[in-house]
């Protein structure tokens, strides 16, 4: 079979785990017979500085004819002083908006020989984590309206706006339940409705559609600062997470450091269609950019779901996990994964060893 993708590679260490993760699905198409084609197309800073806007015409309009889409990261301190709108970061949360990816799943998972990493005591993480979070990802705060400007009394003011639709809790809500379906029947819906109204009507949404529709699911409420506690007091408890855009933006990045490193998380963010996007959680970077010293395997994970998620590419996907297993039972290490014993490789040598792997 033949495939398109775009990939967009962005800014800081993007192209570096972009190459990573294309030449993990070069090993991928050879072993299994496939044809990828792959498209470049510029986001965020880079696009900014080439096509003077953070999502050009032509990257979106390459995204929407593809059959997917690859992500690395955005940003850096070169854009950093740009009004809202013209940031790096407009460009993807656009390209999330304009591609009607609503449903953003990142599933953190310790692995095996991993746990060292952890921050957490061993007795906290040994008998495994995987908290899979379902984040909200075309509405809330992060959509909402803007202000900025002085108010009556001259006083300089900004504010935005957290709002949520019955329907765009709900049709997120129908992915959590059929993850959960495939899991333990067990939702944990974060939110903060002892303040917020939009909270309120979330919680209330939730209960509604999962009684309707999954009756067999058993949703748990949690507040989001309970949460944040509870995930690094006992991350077992946790299975699938289902939250709002900013609760699951900041949760995930919490989620990714209890089962190891930011660097080893990838997610997918999808619609009503096969079509997706897909990146590792974490950003750009720019401090280790260009230095072959970025960890490619949260993208190169991010390239597997997309094989599985986008093309049902079962198998394919389960070599890719297989081969990162590989690595890390063979000691190899990015310098964020390193601990005493191992051997600390770059970005280059660790996704050459993955795709290796593959191939064998
Ligand atoms: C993420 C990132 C983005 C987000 C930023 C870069 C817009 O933090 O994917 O988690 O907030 O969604
Ligand atoms: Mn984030």
């Amino acid at each position: 079979m033949t495939y398109n993708i775009t990939v967009l590679d962005g800014d800081g260490i993007g192209p570096e785990i972009c190459e990573g993760a294309v030449t993990v699905l070069r090993a991928v198409g050879k072993k299994f017979g496939h044809e990828f084609i792959i498209t470049h197309m510029p986001i965020g800073g880079r696009a900014i500085d080439e096509e003077g806007t953070p999502l050009p015409e032509k990257t979106l309009k390459s995204c929407l004819a593809s059959d997917s889409v690859l992500l690395g990261a955005v940003g850096g301190p070169k854009w950093d002083n740009l009004s809202g709108d013209a940031r790096p970061e407009a460009g993807l949360l656009a390209i999330r908006k304009e591609m009607g990816l609503f449903t953003n799943i990142r599933p953190a998972k310790l692995w095996k020989n991993l746990a060292e990493t952890s921050p957490l005591k061993s007795e906290l993480v040994k008998g495994g984590v995987e908290i899979t979070i379902v984040r909200e990802l075309t509405g809330g705060i992060y959509f909402g309206r803007r202000e900025k400007g002085f108010d009556e009394e001259g006083r300089e003011f900004a504010s935005d706006t957290e709002k949520y639709t019955r329907e765009e809790i709900e049709r997120v809500a129908k992915v959590a339940c059929e993850l959960a379906m495939k899991k333990k029947k067990k939702i944990i819906s974060v939110d903060k409705a002892n303040v917020l109204e939009s909270s309120r009507l979330w919680r209330r949404v939730v209960h509604e559609y999962v009684s309707e529709n999954f009756p067999e699911i058993d949703v748990e409420d949690m507040f989001i600062d309970n949460c944040a506690m509870q995930i690094v007091k006992n991350p077992a408890r946790f299975d699938v997470v289902l939250t709002s855009n900013i609760f699951g933006d900041i949760l995930s990045d919490e989620a990714a450091e209890v089962t190891g490193s930011i660097g080893m998380l990838a997610s997918s963010s999808l619609g009503e269609t096969k079509r997706g996007l897909y990146e590792p959680i974490h950003g750009s970077a720019p401090d280790i950019a260009g230095k072959d010293e970025a960890n490619p395997i949260a993208t190169i994970l991010a390239a597997g779901m997309m094989l599985r998620d986008s093309f049902s590419l079962t198998a394919e996907h389960a070599a890719i996990e297989a081969a990162v297993q590989k690595v890390l039972d063979d000691g190899y290490r990015t310098a964020d994964i390193m601990s005493e014993g191992m051997k600390k490789i770059g970005c280059k040598k660790m996704y050459g060893l993955i795709a290796h792997n593959i191939e064998r």
